[in-house]
């Protein structure tokens, strides 16, 4: 079943500066995704995108928390209906009013998959985080002190080992770093501390 959108308009543009309160979003998480795992996997992609907002874009709290509410709804309907993914959040956001910005990164996560192109950095850094943050937690697991003393050879070892993790798209961190235009580097780099905080 096709997963792409055919569409590259979402929301309204009078909706934008709508955003959900952090309550509100955590309480569609809580309803919308079961899988602690995945809970887990959104949380991650949240920290990092709130934190890449406030240190490399030095974005001001408010729309540090823009940032971090995509990664926390990226994959909400993942859980209970994989066929709608990402048409269920999207359509969900959109009766919500949401910021259209909001729902254009969340619908261009995967662009290889839902044929949308990701156009602003928000966009781009919540594709850029989705694939390697999950390669990497998978490689905290399989070791001793998890995220303790992981390194960037560590984790390239794994890239480069198709059969770890090979669920991870390596095809889409090449492409979400090109767009980006940040070194696959500097993004493992910054992971690693961020994403080990998250519980
Ligand atoms: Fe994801």
């Amino acid at each position: 079943m096709s997963l792409l959108l055919n569409r590259n308009i979402f929301g309204k543009p009078s909706n934008a500066g709508n955003i959900l309160s952090k309550a509100e979003a955590n309480k569609l998480l809580a309803l919308w995704v079961l899988n602690p795992r995945l809970q887990l996997h959104m949380k991650q992609v949240a920290q990092l995108m709130k934190s890449w907002a406030a240190e490399k874009e030095l974005l001001n709290e408010a729309d540090q928390w823009r940032w971090e509410m995509t990664g926390l709804l990226h994959d909400a309907d993942w859980d209970q209906w994989p066929d709608q993914h990402c048409k269920k959040i999207i359509e969900e956001l959109e009766n919500r009013d949401i910021d259209p910005e909001i729902i254009h990164a969340i619908a261009s996560h995967g662009p290889l998959h839902f044929g949308v192109q990701p156009e602003t950095k928000m966009d781009k850094m919540l594709y850029a985080f989705d694939e390697l943050s999950g390669l990497i937690h998978a490689y905290s697991l399989m070791r001793p002190n998890n995220y303790e003393g992981m390194d960037l050879k560590g984790v390239k070892k794994r890239l480069k080992e198709k059969s770890f993790a090979a669920n991870v798209s390596r095809e889409d961190i090449e492409d979400a770093c090109r767009l980006a235009n940040i070194t696959i580097d500097e993004l493992i780099l910054f992971i690693i501390p961020h994403q080990a905080a998250v519980k």
